[in-house]
């Protein structure tokens, strides 16, 4: 399948203060220079918060990460999961459509969206709320067919049930994931034939969960408590088992390798800030040409009042130390790591 960013792009992008925070987070786990290695973590993020990838917010990873744009374009457009066009502002409804779903009635599900939201998958409804698409098997083939609809499985769909479910998310409203059937999970139609004690639950482990949480069609704007911080709902207390840690097998004593040298941290004061001109001489470089600089960067660095090579060139270790903690909102440490004071000399020489 052509998959094409939409014509129609918003002018900018922007994490929210919480998501930016988490980004960054995410990108101290990676060793300095593989910093790349975080794009589909921010990427996903990124959709996650506005429900679809712009232009702006996929070259706004990229420059987070020092990227190239066509790499975290690659990424992009590579991957069916990112969403390259608006979705429903209320729910995108992935309808699997592979060989279990199909025999099951999947073709049923895709009319009853055809009918319900677009004739044409990926087109919004009417309203604006809902939209959808045909997806590869979701490896949940026991419960066919079934969709995926926000994070969660809604499973033993027919035609009639997905009907009402569409009209409870257009309504607002989240219905109960899971079988849409009366299964509990995925055992016989018939009933258990094994295994019969009943757990008593009102639902499976998957569906408990999602129940539970409550965000499955939520944009999310980093502002939630992880699952893993979350202080465990009475009932569910007893089921958490301090698990004793595993004995540890002595290991062989790993040989010495010598350490790399951490760079120095050099003292500033305010004093330290370097020159900057309220309007570039004569024509701007395009300081751009400098590994790590992209366009958002260039801007930055313009409304700073840096607009030619020899400015950086000239920079001594202190007001290298200055520019990295006080120039670029949230790229702290990129002037000295990707030395922009040698590749500005070579550049001011050509
Ligand atoms: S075939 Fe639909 S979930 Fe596997």
């Amino acid at each position: 399948m052509l998959r094409r960013l939409t014509p129609d792009q918003p002018e900018s992008f922007a994490f929210t203060p919480a998501n930016l925070a988490w980004a960054k987070e995410q990108i101290k786990k990676y060793p300095e220079g593989r910093q790349a290695s975080a794009v589909i973590a921010l990427l996903w993020r990124a959709q996650e918060q506005e429900g679809w990838l712009s232009r702006p917010a996929i070259e706004t990873v990229a420059d987070m990460l020092g990227m190239d744009y066509i790499r975290a374009l690659e990424v992009a457009t590579f991957y069916f999961m990112f969403q390259l066009k608006p979705v429903g502002s209320v729910a995108h409804i992935q309808i699997c459509g592979t060989t279990s779903c199909m025999l099951c009635g999947s073709e049923d599900l895709i009319a009853v969206c055809q009918e319900e939201i677009n004739e044409k998958p990926f087109m919004p409804s009417a309203d604006g709320k809902l939209s959808w698409e045909e997806v590869e098997c979701l490896g949940a083939c026991t419960n066919a067919p079934m969709a995926q609809i926000g994070k969660d499985y809604y499973e033993d769909l027919t035609a009639e049930s997905l009907r009402g479910l569409l009209k409870d998310f257009a309504a607002g409203k989240v219905p109960t994931p899971g079988p849409q059937n009366g299964r509990f999970a995925a055992e016989p139609k018939g009933g258990l034939t094994t295994l019969k004690g009943k757990s008593g639950e009102a639902h499976n482990g998957s569906v408990a969960l999602a129940v539970e949480i409550g965000d499955t069609v939520k944009r999310i704007d980093g502002s939630e408590v992880p699952l893993w911080k979350a202080p465990v709902p009475v009932g569910r207390q007893e089921a958490v088992v301090e698990k004793p840690a595993p004995k540890a097998k002595p290991k062989p004593e790993p040989k010495a390798e010598p350490k790399a040298e951490a760079a120095p941290v050099v003292a500033y004061s305010d004093d330290d800030k370097p020159e900057m001109l309220s309007a570039p001489q004569g024509a701007p470089d395009d300081l751009k040409k400098i590994k790590g600089v992209g366009p958002k960067l260039e801007k930055e660095l313009n409304g700073a009042g840096v607009y030619h090579f020899h400015q950086i060139a000239s920079w001594t270790a202190k007001e290298v130390a200055w520019a990295d903690d006080n120039l670029l909102d949230g790229f702290k440490g990129r002037i000295s790591r990707d030395n922009w004071v040698e590749q500005a000399k070579k550049l001011a020489k050509q």
